[in-house]
């Protein structure tokens, strides 16, 4: 049985849809403690100690993969990683005797990264380990929504009424749709743009104002995030080309000179460059891409914490 000690009151972390304010609010500040971790000579802490971690990552990572391995590892936890390509998987083994047979193996936490949206919960409700989400299909991404919001409170030292503009491909993305969740509880301000064959039917009943050009949402916007078309789950292209993709919702120092002063470029890579931003805004003064990563660190090991500590008091 939970305890009170368990500051989180679910033993896994599946999205932000379930959590509330003061939980997303616990994370990120328990993430403000863990950043200076990282800024020591001697990057550890034993909070994790004696742990086992398990990264499932069935499908393709750089930032969260990594991420989450380095954050395990400050944390002091033992870890393993384990992808589909070289396993059992390539001999038709399923995702639940995989994820049983590591179960057997007596893990604490199981961070999974898989195509269906759905995967992380099958495995939560059969499963003891704790299970932390780290990309399913086009649900949910909630360590990416927090390390987004992380940034955007260490920078402008708030969230409540700051204007966040999110343009491009906003139907294939898990990005999009755990930043909406955040970002609404915590009571920012969040508009859509993208193309009208990108955006999904009635999203306005999510809480979001959706406008229908790039220009029209960069005015006024704190921060701008642009997402990646994610050309890989479209079985064709949903507009014309990628050249009048860029032409119409590329992110171009011309059109960036249109927002207001020290406004914040986001990206949650990887990005496409030409496509949805220009490399003279990725690499601007603006852009804020690469503290997104570097900050990504501490969000994760704030999550390990909160539910490897709340494992251990059960
Ligand atoms: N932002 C993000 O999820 O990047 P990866 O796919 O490289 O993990």
């Amino acid at each position: 049985m939970r305890t009170q000690t368990s500051a989180l009151r679910s033993k896994d972390l599946l999205g932000i849809e379930p959590l509330s304010p003061e939980e997303i609010t616990l994370i990120l500040d328990t993430a403000e403690g863990f950043k200076e971790v990282s800024e020591r000579p001697v990057k550890k802490v034993p909070a994790l100690r004696g742990q086992l971690v398990i990264n499932l990552f069935m499908e393709a990572s750089t930032r969260t993969r990594v991420s989450f391995e380095i954050a395990e590892k400050r944390l002091s936890a033992d870890t393993l990683s384990f992808s589909a390509s070289g396993s059992a998987v390539e001999k038709g083994e399923t995702l639940i005797d995989t994820a049983q047979n590591l179960m057997a193996m007596a893990p604490d936490m199981i961070v999974i990264r898989h195509k269906h949206p759905g995967a992380p919960k099958m495995l939560a409700d059969r499963l003891p380990a704790s299970i932390i989400n780290a990309g399913d299909g086009a649900h949910e991404h909630p360590t990416q929504a927090l390390l987004d919001a992380f940034t955007i409170r260490e920078k402008l030292g708030r969230l409540q009424g700051v204007n966040v503009s999110i343009i491009g491909d906003i139907s294939h993305s898990r990005v999009v749709r755990s930043n909406i969740h955040l970002l609404t509880k915590m009571k920012a301000n969040v508009t859509l743009a993208g193309p009208p064959s990108l955006m999904p039917v009635q999203i306005e009943r999510m809480g979001v104002r959706v406008v229908n050009s790039l220009n029209e949402a960069i005015e006024g916007a704190d921060v701008i995030m642009m997402l990646r078309v994610q050309l890989e789950r479209q079985g064709k292209l949903s507009f014309p080309s990628l050249r009048e993709y860029y032409n119409t919702f590329g992110l171009t120092p011309e059109r960036l000179r249109r927002a207001k002063e020290g406004v914040m470029v986001m990206h949650p890579g990887p990005m496409n460059r030409g496509v949805e931003i220009a490399s003279d805004v990725a690499d601007g003064p603006y852009s804020v891409i690469l503290e997104q990563v570097t900050n990504g660190v501490a969000v994760r090991m704030a999550v390990l914490y909160l539910l490897g500590g709340a494992h251990m008091a059960e």
